[in-house]
């Protein structure tokens, strides 16, 4: 994987838009001391999520449980929702063949289907129960805190679903994917005799995709869990760098830190030309989101700080937001995903008495299109100053897709430092839970505010 970050600098741009190069140099400076805070920070017991990348006991435990249910159920059902969630249907998209779910027995290599529900959306969840047979599901709840309103919801509903159609062997159907020792999932399983796995208390949801929230829903769809942690291992490693040219996570942070708090580039879109990267798009979208955006910084000044992530995808995208990057205010940067071997091409067929304007189409390829079209939008956006970057990855095998999450997760720590903000807290969030719970009128949390008047300022 190779971070191309030339299109972020004022001299590759047009001269005037762009990173002027000292501050390249500036970053070079700091790195030091941001570097020290994340190493102290990390024995201190924050960014634990450095150790997924070295956890091979784990990966061969939850390989070995996978197996021995993979074999046992044709369908696997994950209730979760944000970092419980997103991580799992990345690596699904990005790992499996597109349209995993409507392939046969043997497209699938008899691994089971996988339906995520990631809402509490009525219309979706009894679309989902209709659609799959009780008697052949494996439920993998997954939870850090064990209490979120919405996963719990659900596991209710499915729960009800199970008993009705299995009895006394709903149970086993089940597996929680919890805290050790916290929470309402941890107490059920413990009463109920329900299988668990544990969610290290020092990884933070966004940040879980390689411990058991992602790893189980995945070994058990097949992909090869141990490369991924490998590769997540090569990005762990090159985050030791001491030069910051060297170390791709802290430079590609320290770049989009200074494009947004120097030169007003609040906006960072993460463009993959891949469709099989499209929800590591929305994944990155969370990470980046909730990690930054805060209220207060590390010294308990209100900064109301953070960069806004969009989630876009090459070339669909080309014919829907890129005229707003190319032509709109300067407040961007925009980071594509370009894959150089995608493993799968199709030939453009040559077809007689195509009008002479498209007729250059035949005899390429897709992938060669896909391409061309990224290095097109690439070019043409430095051309009109736009700051711009690419992450090349090699290719979309489970080490590389490995090595690219924990890119983005040592960036977003790193980025924490940059920002002076602890990325691993999320106040804003917790406050809308427990609003939640306030207005199911539960005791102990506090009501949301009353609205105003309901039809005032209404149209
Ligand atoms: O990153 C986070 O901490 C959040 O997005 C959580 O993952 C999300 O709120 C779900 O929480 P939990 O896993 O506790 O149900």
């Amino acid at each position: 994987m190779k971070l191309q970050y030339g299109r972020i600098i004022q001299d590759r741009l047009d001269d005037e838009h762009g990173l002027p190069r000292r501050r390249l140099e500036e970053l070079a400076r700091r790195f030091g001391a941001i570097q020290a805070e994340v190493r102290e920070r990390q024995a201190e017991g924050e960014y634990g999520f450095y150790a997924l990348a070295s956890q091979e006991t784990t990966v061969r435990q939850i390989a070995a449980f996978a197996e021995g249910l993979g074999q046992a159920y044709d369908h696997v059902l994950v209730l979760g929702i944000g970092g419980s969630a997103l991580g799992t249907r990345a690596l699904v998209s990005a790992l499996r063949p597109p349209a995993w779910n409507e392939l046969d027995d043997e497209g699938r290599e008899f691994f089971p289907r996988l339906t995520l529900l990631d809402n509490v959306d009525p219309g979706t969840v009894a679309a989902a129960l209709r659609r799959i047979d009780p008697r052949r599901v494996l439920v993998n709840v997954i939870s850090k805190s064990g209490g979120t309103a919405e996963t719990l919801a659900q596991y209710l509903v499915v729960r009800k679903w199970l008993d009705d159609a299995l009895g006394g062997a709903a149970s086993r159907h089940l597996v929680f994917t919890t805290d050790p020792e916290k929470g309402a999932l941890r107490a059920l399983a413990t009463s109920e005799g329900i299988a668990t796995l544990e969610v290290p208390p020092d990884v933070g949801g966004r940040f879980s995709v390689l411990s058991p929230v992602g790893l189980l829903p995945a070994a058990l769809v097949g992909i090869d869990i141990a490369a991924l942690v490998q590769g997540a291992a090569r990005a762990v490693a090159r985050a030791e760098a001491t030069g910051l040219l060297e170390n791709p996570a802290a430079l590609y942070s320290g770049l989009l830190w200074a494009a947004d708090t120097q030169i007003g580039a609040r906006i960072h879109v993460l463009m993959p030309y891949s469709d099989r990267l499209r929800d590591v798009a929305e994944w990155f979208r969370q990470l980046w989101a909730e990690s930054l955006g805060k209220r207060v910084d590390r010294e308990g000044r209100v900064v109301h700080t953070g960069p806004t992530p969009v989630a876009s995808v090459g070339a669909t995208d080309q014919h829907s937001q890129v005229q707003l990057f190319m032509e709109g205010p300067f407040d961007k940067v925009i980071t594509f995903v370009a894959v150089t071997d995608p493993g799968e091409d199709v030939p453009i067929p040559e077809r007689k008495g195509m009008p002479e304007e498209v007729a250059c189409l035949g005899g390429q390829t897709l992938g060669g299109l896909l391409r061309a079209e990224y290095e097109a939008t690439s070019a043409a956006l430095a051309q009109m100053g736009r700051m711009n970057c690419t992450i090349a990855l090699p290719d979309l095998s489970p080490e590389s897709v490995g090595e690219l999450l924990m890119f983005f997760q040592l960036a977003t720590g790193y980025a924490g430092c940059w920002y002076g903000v602890n990325p691993f807290d999320q106040p804003g969030v917790e406050l809308g839970k427990r609003l939640t719970f306030g207005a199911l009128g539960r005791v102990g949390f506090e009501p949301p505010p009353p609205p105003e008047d309901a039809d005032a300022d209404t149209a």
